[in-house]
């Protein structure tokens, strides 16, 4: 069949439909850095803006993995192209209108189910149903297809009513295979140097590795710790120090500090004072929901409970560090407490220690897998095998990914992972079957 591949990035749809033997009849993204990768892998040169594809070929599936945007919740006497307008969604569907494929394949994050209270879905849905489709969807992710990386997204597929064979499509099943992130990764000895962790990130990780193999086996440590409220004391009701009425001075802050035995500046700036506060108390706004307060409560008792065996000292220590490395997330159940055993990621929330049977989704150049035993992050190729692109070429050419590390990761974290992808598409050419005349 022919297909094309709309906000085509660097071409997951692409890899997998021409696995299955289908061909690419027209591509298109904005992004000039990943077309031209795709370009380099499959020879075509991608159109740019959607809004301007005009006049397609003819071909039999629309694929398209589209950045998600809010509709319109107009009088319900508008029609869904009133809804969609503007969007990127409303150009597939003009593109629908204008070609009549028989098949649409889509693909976007899975909180498109609950955006928008479920406006953005069901529109999605009754849009494409209206054109005389039947609409299917399902949350998969590749570690469920033997692929060590968990991703779950919203695959969504739709069939003109006349190649139907039944009102049932089934999504490929799932099962739970043993999977290994060590299946993905090249002998240590081949990894350049840059991959390798700087020496102050693995002082961090053996800073956390001492507070993680002190703390007495029977105590778990709270998920998420938050270093910042150890041996804290502060008031949770009016500690919000810059927003009337719960504004305090600083000769107040200063006690506060001075009863929580926290060495503060002797500056009479309030801004530098508050330094020594957690940044989520100096920036509230509004009182601190119970929620929160609890979360709070939480970690303070537990620094009760384990500050004999980690001491002071290592107290003091964390906070010099900055914000984000005074977090810690202890995910790896009851398996053996040492970080450098496990997969690492230095995250926003803090830095989070995982089991090593997957990847955790890839998404940003900041939050790159660490693999701790090798106390390096993931390379690029590496990350392209958990998106199960060919890098290795074992199955024709090799894949070739951008020349920038930091491009080609932003790349593969939006791409669509290949082997869900081929195992949904070969559930569509089993379901239409004979029925699809061509
Ligand atoms: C989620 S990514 C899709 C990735 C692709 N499925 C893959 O496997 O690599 C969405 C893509 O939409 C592209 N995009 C955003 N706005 C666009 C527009 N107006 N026209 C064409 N492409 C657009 C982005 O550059 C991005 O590559």
């Amino acid at each position: 069949m022919k297909f094309v591949d709309l906000f085509c990035g660097i071409g997951g749809f692409h890899s997998a439909l021409s696995e299955l033997g289908h061909e690419c009849v027209f591509a298109c993204d904005s992004d000039r850095d990943a077309a031209t990768v795709y370009e380099r892998n499959f020879g075509i040169s991608a159109h740019k803006d959607i809004r301007d594809c005009k006049d397609l070929p003819e071909f039999d599936i629309l694929c398209a993995g589209f950045p998600c945007q809010p509709f319109s919740k107009s009088g319900s006497q508008e029609g869904f192209e009133d809804k969609t307008r503007g969007t990127l969604f409303h150009e597939i569907m003009r593109i629908v209108r204008e070609s009549e494929p028989s098949i649409l394949f889509l693909e976007n994050v899975p909180n498109l189910h609950g955006h928008d209270k479920g406006n953005t879905y069901s529109i999605i849905k009754e849009s494409i149903e209206k054109e005389g489709y039947r609409f299917w969807s399902s949350i998969l992710s590749p570690h469920t297809f033997g692929t060590p990386q968990i991703r779950k997204r919203l695959y969504m597929v739709a069939i003109k009513k006349e190649y139907c064979n039944s009102e049932d499509f089934e999504f490929p099943s799932c099962e739970n295979p043993i999977t290994n992130v060590r299946t993905l990764l090249d002998k240590k000895s081949t990894v350049p140097k840059k991959y390798h962790l700087a020496e102050e990130e693995i002082e961090i990780l053996n800073h956390w590795n001492f507070f993680i193999q002190n703390i007495s086996p029977e105590v778990t440590p709270s998920s998420p710790t938050w270093s910042q409220e150890f041996g804290r004391k502060y008031p949770l009701e009016k500690i919000h120090p810059i927003t009337k009425p719960w504004r305090i001075t600083v000769g107040k802050l200063k006690d506060i500090l001075e009863t929580e035995g926290i060495r503060y500046s002797t500056s009479r700036f309030r801004s530098e004072v508050l330094n020594h506060f957690p940044p989520y108390i100096v920036s509230a706004r509004k009182p601190l929901p119970e929620w929160k307060k609890k979360f709070i409560l939480n970690n303070r008792e537990k620094w009760e409970e384990i500050s004999i065996d980690i001491g002071y000292e290592w107290l003091e220590k964390t906070r010099t560090f900055k914000q984000t490395y005074q977090k810690f997330e202890w995910q790896v159940g009851g398996e053996e407490r040492d970080i450098w055993k496990h997969m690492i990621q230095f995250r926003p929330s803090g830095i989070r220690v995982k089991k090593t049977n997957y990847t955790p989704a890839l998404v940003a150049i900041a939050q790159i897998p660490i693999i701790g035993w090798q106390q390096r992050r993931m390379t690029p190729k590496e990350c392209a095998r958990a998106q199960d692109f060919d890098v290795d070429g074992l199955k024709g050419d090799e894949y070739i990914l951008d020349s920038s590390d930091s491009r080609a990761y932003k790349q593969l974290g939006n791409a669509v992972n290949v082997k869900v992808t081929r195992e949904i598409m070969s559930e569509i050419q089993d379901y239409i079957g004979d029925k699809y005349g061509k």
